[in-house]
């Protein structure tokens, strides 16, 4: 594994709770002291379907929070599934007391400012998980933290209630008016970058939202740190299924892989009008 998965480990975690949220599953793992090397930002990459199964790929998932306990040095690590095909559907299934096989920490991590700054959150869709644990880093360092969060309809909203206490604001968006204001989560972007409220964005969700935040962000100068979620056939760097065009400090732009150099990358450096354009 690269120097970035350097604290990676193959696991045996323990699901110790499996609550359903809306249209999610909010899975907590007992991960023993790997909590220790988990930043924002970082992903798990999970075996599905038990020992005989013919899903022979993991999946991956962000890490939406971790918590230390403080007096052994080990802790658990939330995870906010969406039951969408058979993997995630056995994830979603498992009860509490079951092990599992997990790869992680996996990837690159937000970068955190070093002096307190106004920090924009955009998340869409299950996207908004590994923003709440961000949040709470950013907001320990005297950040400031607005979020705001969209999704089609209201069901595919995750935003939990302990969540808003490590934020300073919080708005919803759907597309379909059903919670919170009606629109997309990009609108307010451009308003609240005249406003000078926002010295850095950090976003997660569908990568049409990462690309318009980018086109945003670029517009305006403000960095945007976004965590792609492109398919992933291994998450531990050797297959090449997760390759994105990232433009270098030279102008050129070469194919990275979004498991090892990702899932967190500099939004002005991906080339999202190549994605899914060049050949893999
Ligand atoms: C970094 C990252 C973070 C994610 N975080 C979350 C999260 O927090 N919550 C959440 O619900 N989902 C998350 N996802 C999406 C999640 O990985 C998929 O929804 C999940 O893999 C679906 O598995 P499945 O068996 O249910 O679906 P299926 O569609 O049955 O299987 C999907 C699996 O097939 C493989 N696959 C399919 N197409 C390709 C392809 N083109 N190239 C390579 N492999 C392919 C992959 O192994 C993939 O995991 C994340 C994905 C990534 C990459
Ligand atoms: S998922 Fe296999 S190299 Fe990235």
């Amino acid at each position: 594994m690269s120097s970035i998965n350097r604290h990676a480990k193959h696991i045996t975690a323990t699901v110790v709770g499996n609550k359903r949220i809306g249209q999610y599953h909010q899975i907590l793992l007992s991960v023993g002291d790997i909590v220790q090397s988990t930043h924002p930002g970082n992903f798990v990459a999970i075996s599905v379907g038990g020992e005989n199964s013919a899903m022979i790929l993991r999946r991956a998932f962000a890490i939406s929070r971790i918590s230390h306990r403080s007096d052994k040095g080990d802790g658990t690590m939330e995870l906010i599934v969406a039951p969408h095909g058979s993997g995630s559907r056995w994830l979603c299934a498992q009860p509490e007391g079951a092990s599992l096989d997990v790869i992680a920490p996996l990837g690159t991590a937000f970068g955190i400012p070093t002096a307190p700054a106004q920090a924009l959150l955009v998340g869409g869709g299950y996207g908004s998980a590994p923003l709440f644990g961000l949040a709470e880093v950013l907001k320990s360092r005297g950040c400031r933290v607005d979020m705001i969060l969209g999704a089609s309809t209201a069901s595919k909203i995750y935003a939990p209630i302990e969540g808003k206490r490590s934020v300073n604001s919080l708005k919803i968006y759907t597309e379909d008016g059903s919670a919170g204001i009606s629109g997309k989560v990009t609108d307010p972007i451009p308003g609240l970058i005249q406003e000078g409220v926002v010295d850095v964005i950090y976003s997660c969700g569908p990568m049409a939202m990462l690309a318009a935040i980018s086109r945003i962000a670029n517009a305006a100068e403000v960095v945007h740190q976004c965590a792609v979620e492109e398919s992933m056939a291994c998450g531990i760097g050797v297959c090449m299924t997760c390759v994105l065009p990232v433009e270098n400090s030279e102008g050129e732009t070469k194919m990275l892989r979004s498991c090892i150099e990702g899932p967190v990358m500099d939004g002005a450096n991906v080339q999202w009008e190549l994605v899914g354009k060049v050949a893999k």
